[in-house]
């Protein structure tokens, strides 16, 4: 990093010592953002993170950075070597990638709207081909046998499912007893009442509103962890909060903008005007209990009990 940094300076001063160009400042431009933006990408908090191609995690991003969270996740999950793991809403797999890379578990990346052919062809090229299993299902039909893997992770993801009630015992059920659930998600760091605030509901400079009809299902630690203390098949339930997690999600989106990598125009003034008051990201873990569930998204389950007749 301190290398790249230095090469960097040596073509700045050979720039600003000569009269400069349009293209020259294009050119400076460039230089300078890549380095702004590469002293964003690489965190202390995120040692793992940083070992990461920095390209690599733009290009594959869905959202705020996937890789940062996960590595969060795993302060707490116990992941050990040959673990079955479901990576839940993997999106374009980075998460799996990494669970396989850093923890040697075999990840089966889950996901709904990227298909398998294109995570195959990452798995492949981040060399974990025999680690990491690509597929595409939607969350409420997982083509899994109950207690078949040792850890669910869901990062970025649980959110778009998870606030139905029903749905934990229905995850846990593809849980071994006593296997381990973790998830990471946006998450409101206090209640919002019934009016949004006005940093959050007004357009940014861009003219993108950053609250959108999709954050209602951002809750506050408190709420998830009444949700899931309910549910009979899970126990250990904790939730926390990460530590500056509006700052992360803030340097990441101007990351993306700098490099010109953003999917959809850049929330980072709305964050950075939030402060972390009301936007960053809930940490959930728990442990299967070894409670049997019924599968109540299963179509064939009227049947079964003799009441579809
Ligand atoms: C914001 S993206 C995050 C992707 C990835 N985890 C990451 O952080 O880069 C949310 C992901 O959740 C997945 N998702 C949303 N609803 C889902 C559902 N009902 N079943 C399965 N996956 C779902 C989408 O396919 C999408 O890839």
């Amino acid at each position: 990093m301190k290398r790249t940094n230095v090469i960097l300076d040596e073509k700045l001063v050979d720039i600003v010592t000569k009269e400069l160009s349009d293209t020259d400042e294009i050119r400076m431009r460039g230089i300078m953002n890549q380095k702004d933006r590469d002293q964003l990408l690489i965190k202390k908090e995120f040692p793992r993170s940083s070992r990461y191609d920095l390209d690599w995690m733009l290009d594959n991003q869905m959202g705020p950075n996937a890789v940062w969270l996960a590595e969060w996740l795993c302060e707490t999950l116990p992941l050990e070597s040959g673990m079955r793991v479901l990576d839940l809403g993997c999106g374009r797999a980075m998460t799996s990638i990494f669970l396989a890379k850093e923890f040697d578990v075999q990840v089966w990346a889950t996901d709904l709207w990227i298909t398998p052919d294109h995570n195959w062809q990452r798995v492949v090229r981040a060399g974990v081909a025999g680690k990491v299993f690509p597929l595409r299902s939607e969350a409420h039909a997982l083509p899994f046998p109950a207690g078949f893997f040792d850890a669910v992770v869901s990062i970025d993801a649980y959110q778009y499912f998870g606030t139905d009630v029903l749905y934990l015992g229905y995850l846990s059920r593809f849980l071994a007893p006593g296997g381990i659930l973790g998830v990471v998600m946006p998450a409101l760091m206090q209640k919002i009442g019934d009016v949004i605030p006005d940093h959050l509901a007004r357009p940014q400079a861009n003219g993108k509103v950053f609250w959108e009809d999709g954050c209602r299902s951002f809750k506050t630690a408190d709420w998830w962890q009444e949700l899931w203390a309910e549910d009979s098949s899970v126990t250990d339930v904790r939730m926390d909060i990460l530590p500056d997690g509006w700052r992360f999600w803030r340097d990441f989106e101007t990351a993306l903008e700098m490099a010109g990598k953003n999917i959809f125009p850049s929330d980072a003034q709305a964050l950075d005007l939030d402060q972390g008051r009301y936007i960053g990201f809930v940490r959930g873990t728990a442990r299967r209990t070894r409670t049997e569930s019924m599968n109540l998204y299963d179509p064939g389950i009227a049947a079964q009990v003799g009441v579809d007749q």
